[in-house]
């Protein structure tokens, strides 16, 4: 279980550019939930992530996994077990490093050592299985470079890598956002593969509408540092994008303002 108590946080306090991102800010995630969330520009959604994994300390509250308290554990230990993946698919990997080397650096990161010299054979075995259920033909190209990849296939590297250890906490920040819409589908299929097999604990920002809805088992709405709405169960099932966004519009009193906002979700083949 994963809960965060009164989380605050202020960027550069005490200035004229100070501002308040997280304002006391409460959730709870059951152990496999997978939750979406969505809110405008700014809202501080990738400031709950940073907040989790560890990039910042917060100024308040309380992060714990499973009662460990993860508050003030640095960074690199949290990502044994958080592990977070961003909109730029040039981001989680080393370019010039081959699919191979990249997924080892991301085992040894994970296994806590600094370095390991090769993957356990045993790793590589599973790793490549891992890269021919992407259906992209990676599984022989572990010695390509990374950098010689298409955006999405190098995301789709980076979500393997991310949960190769199977960490207990998944943050998605738009990962699919850069991609195009065909390869953004596999990528969430996969996504959703990855996490129910792992049963991993996932939060998902998007500004994908419909994947918002039709992803994961519950939807949360933040709003200046604060968790303004939590939908679940049937009041969820019964939600269409245009509920949704009007149900975003009474509670908050503005309209959901993003810059990508995707209303549909085609679903592949
Ligand atoms: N390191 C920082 N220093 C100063 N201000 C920051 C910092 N990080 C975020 N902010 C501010 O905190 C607020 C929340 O930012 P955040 O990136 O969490 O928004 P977001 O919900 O992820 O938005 P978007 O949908 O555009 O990605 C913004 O006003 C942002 O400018
Ligand atoms: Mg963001």
């Amino acid at each position: 279980m994963l809960t965060l108590k009164g989380l605050d946080k202020t960027f550069q306090p005490g200035t004229a550019s100070a501002h308040h991102a997280l304002c006391g800010l409460d959730l709870t995630l059951k152990d496999g939930e997978f939750v979406t969330v969505i809110g405008s520009n700014g809202a501080g959604k990738s400031t709950l992530f940073g907040a989790i994994a560890g990039s910042f300390f917060v100024d308040r509250g309380h992060i714990l996994l499973d009662g460990e308290d993860l508050t003030y554990q640095p960074e690199y230990k949290r990502a044994r077990k958080v592990a977070r993946i961003f909109q730029d698919p040039m981001r989680g990997t080393a370019p010039d490093l081959t699919i191979e080397e990249n997924v080892a650096l991301a085992y040894a990161r994970a296994g806590g050592r600094l370095l390991a010299p090769a993957l356990p054979r045993k790793k590589r075995a599973f790793f490549r299985e891992q890269l021919a259920r992407l259906d992209m033909g990676l599984e022989d190209r572990m010695k390509t470079r990374i950098g010689l990849l298409s955006g999405g296939q190098r995301q789709a590297v980076t979500l393997l890598m991310a949960t190769i250890n199977a960490p207990r906490v998944l943050l998605l920040d738009e990962h699919t956002a850069a991609l195009d819409p065909v390869v953004a589908e596999r990528i969430l299929q996969i996504t959703q593969d990855i996490v129910a097999e792992n049963h991993t604990t996932t939060m998902m920002v998007t500004h994908n509408i419909g994947a918002a809805l039709s992803l994961g088992t519950r939807t949360i709405m933040l709003e200046q540092g604060k968790i303004v709405l939590d939908l679940s169960g049937r009041t969820r099932d019964a939600l269409d994008v245009p509920g949704l966004l009007s149900l975003y519009r009474k509670t908050v009193g503005a309209e959901l303002d993003t810059d990508r906002m995707l209303l549909t979700h085609e679903r592949a083949g």
